[in-house]
Formats: C-alpha cells, sequence, structure tokens
C-alpha cells in the first residue's frame, strides 16, 4: 500500500531523539496494544540500544486481552525491557508508569540523581493523552489526524522524576506489508494517504479468518455460510447493511469501508489485536525473501 511519508520530519525527530537520548536514564516506548509491532519505530530501538526501555501497550482497552498477555510474556524477555498494558485516560496511568521505571532503575531517584526518562511513540498511539493526564490539563492537544504533538516539554512528574516528551515527529516505518495496513485501520496513518477501500478489505480479510464471531455479531449475516465469505462479499454485506448505495443502486464501496473502519477504530465489535508475535515474525520472514 502506498503511503505518504514525510523523510524531513523524520530526520529531525531522529537528531532530536539521539541528542536527547544522551541525557536521559531510560526510555518509554508507547505502543498501540492493537498492532504492538507495527506501531514500533526501529529507528528507536537503533537510538536507544543500551537504555532499559518501558513498553507501554496503550489502549489495552481496545485490544484483545488473550493477545495482549502474549505480547506483554515476549516483550518481558527482551533484554533490559519491561512491558505495561494500559489505558492512558485510566485514573491511576500515571502511577502505574513511575512505578514501574523506578522499579527499572532502583539506582536513581532523589534531588541529586533524578529519574530522567524520555517517552516516545509514533502519532496516534496516545502520547499526548497520557500526558495530558499526567499534568492534569489541556495542553498536549490530541485529536483525530495523527501528527499534532511537535515541540519537545519536559514534566516534573516528581522532584526527582523528570519526564521528556519526544521532539518531533516519530513516524512508523513500514517493514511488512501488513503492518502498513494495520497502521491505516488504526487511524495512524493520515486520511489523505491511505486507500480506505483497501485498508478496508485488508482489515475484514483478517478479522475473517482470526475473528469471525465478532464479524458475525456485529453484522448480522442473514445468508449462510457467511464463514465461507471472502473480504469483497463482506464489504457488499456491511454496505447491504448499512444502506451504502449509489445512484442506481450501486454498491458505494467507499462508504462501506468507513463503517468497517470507524468501527474498528472505536471497538465498536469488540476487543481485536491485528497482530501476534508469531504472525509478525512471518510477516518477516517473507519481507525478507522478498
Ligand atoms: P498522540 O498524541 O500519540 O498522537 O495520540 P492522542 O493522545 O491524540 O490519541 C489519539 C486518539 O486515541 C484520541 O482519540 C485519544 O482519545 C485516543 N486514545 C488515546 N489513548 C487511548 C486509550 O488508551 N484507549 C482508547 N480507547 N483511546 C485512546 P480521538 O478520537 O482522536 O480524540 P478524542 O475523542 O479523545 O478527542
Amino acid at each position: 500500500m502506498a503511503i505518504q511519508w514525510f523523510p524531513g520530519h523524520m530526520n529531525k525527530a531522529k537528531k532530536a531523539i539521539a541528542d536527547r537520548i544522551k541525557t536521559v536514564d531510560m526510555v518509554i516506548e508507547m505502543l498501540d496494544a492493537r498492532l504492538p509491532a507495527s506501531s514500533e519505530n526501529p529507528l528507536l530501538a537503533q537510538l536507544s540500544k543500551g537504555k532499559p526501555k518501558l513498553k507501554i501497550l496503550n489502549k489495552q482497552d481496545l485490544a484483545d486481552p488473550e493477545r495482549t498477555t502474549i505480547w506483554l510474556n515476549h516483550y518481558n524477555q527482551q533484554a533490559h525491557t519491561q512491558a505495561i498494558a494500559l489505558d492512558a485516560s485510566e485514573k491511576g496511568a500515571t502511577a502505574k508508569i513511575t512505578q514501574a521505571c523506578r522499579q527499572m532503575m532502583p539506582n536513581r531517584g532523589g534531588l541529586d540523581k533524578p529519574l530522567r526518562v524520555l517517552i516516545c511513540g509514533i502519532p496516534n498511539v496516545g502520547k499526548s493523552t497520557l500526558i495530558n493526564g499526567m499534568i492534569g490539563k489541556k495542553s498536549a492537544k490530541t485529536g483525530n489526524e495523527p501528527g499534532i504533538t511537535k515541540a519537545e516539554q519536559r514534566l516534573f512528574l516528581a522532584d526527582d522524576f523528570w519526564l521528556y516528551d519526544t521532539p518531533g515527529m516519530l513516524w512508523p516505518k513500514i517493514i511488512v506489508e501488513e503492518s502498513g495496513y494495520n497502521l491505516a485501520a488504526s487511524g495512524a496513518v493520515g486520511r489523505n494517504a491511505l486507500d480506505e477501500e483497501e485498508v478496508a478489505l485488508a482489515l475484514l480479510d483478517y478479522l475473517r479468518r482470526h475473528y469471525l464471531i465478532l464479524l458475525q455479531n456485529r453484522y448480522s449475516p442473514d445468508k449462510d455460510p457467511s464463514s465461507h465469505w471472502d473480504d469483497v462479499a463482506w464489504l457488499e454485506w456491511i454496505a447491504q447493511k448499512r444502506g451504502a448505495r449509489l445512484a442506481g443502486g450501486r454498491v458505494n464501496y467507499q462508504k462501506a469501508a468507513e463503517v468497517i473502519l470507524t468501527d474498528f477504530r472505536e471497538g465498536a465489535m469488540g476487543r481485536i489485536t491485528l497482530e501476534t508475535p508469531n504472525q509478525w515474525e512471518q510477516w518477516l520472514k517473507i519481507a525478507r525473501k522478498r
């Protein structure tokens, strides 16, 4: 899938993160719990090499809990890494994070050795929501279109706990085809940069293979056997169900695509995760062979 990125922004972010990383003790990497691997940026792994890392699987309220556990176990086995799942707007999110960081860095703390932490994440993972919750007011701007938070800010979460927000934009890097679709389905990719029909079909293809029951519950097909439908048949059914028609009764695929994408982003079908560590490994293998 063709996605329009902005290498200029990326280079600025890279330089700013590389500079800041030298002065912090550890890094928090925010990920989307519905697509943890796709929402990682390999550049960050490279820049933060050797620094302890807390991975936050955010939007856990929208993600499949069983798969979240699998991802947490997967990350917790990695060196210098801990992972927690979170809903950025939940009460107590700040305490959860500061506690996890302090546990990871027992030798930092106190006024002479404040714990200095850099928080990073690709647009739309919920960083502004989390930071707003931490400072108790609407200062970081949140919004539907990705890419709003820009300037660096330092937050004093305690006298001896400093949190640096990532300067610049850390865009995702598309390594495998599936991650492009998953990022787009989640809303992490700006609307102008994607073909919603293509994204909706990829999403339906995944859902019919891994979350068929949720699809059936949401769109109650009255035709049998919906279990054999392909992605197009599902999109056409959703169009019919939601009255997405053009003049002359033709199927309005664009409208039907918007329905399924909005339902997924809002969690209307239930809690869904679009990748597992094993699937990710397989996708990587295939991508490397190409
Ligand atoms: P960013 O700074 O990383 O770019 O992300 P931001 O906080 O702007 O969050 C992007 C969207 O994700 C926002 O929704 C926000 O409310 C939502 N969000 C953030 N964290 C969570 C979470 O843990 N769970 C759920 N369910 N949603 C979360 P929006 O529709 O764009 O804006 P709004 O409705 O909050 O105004």
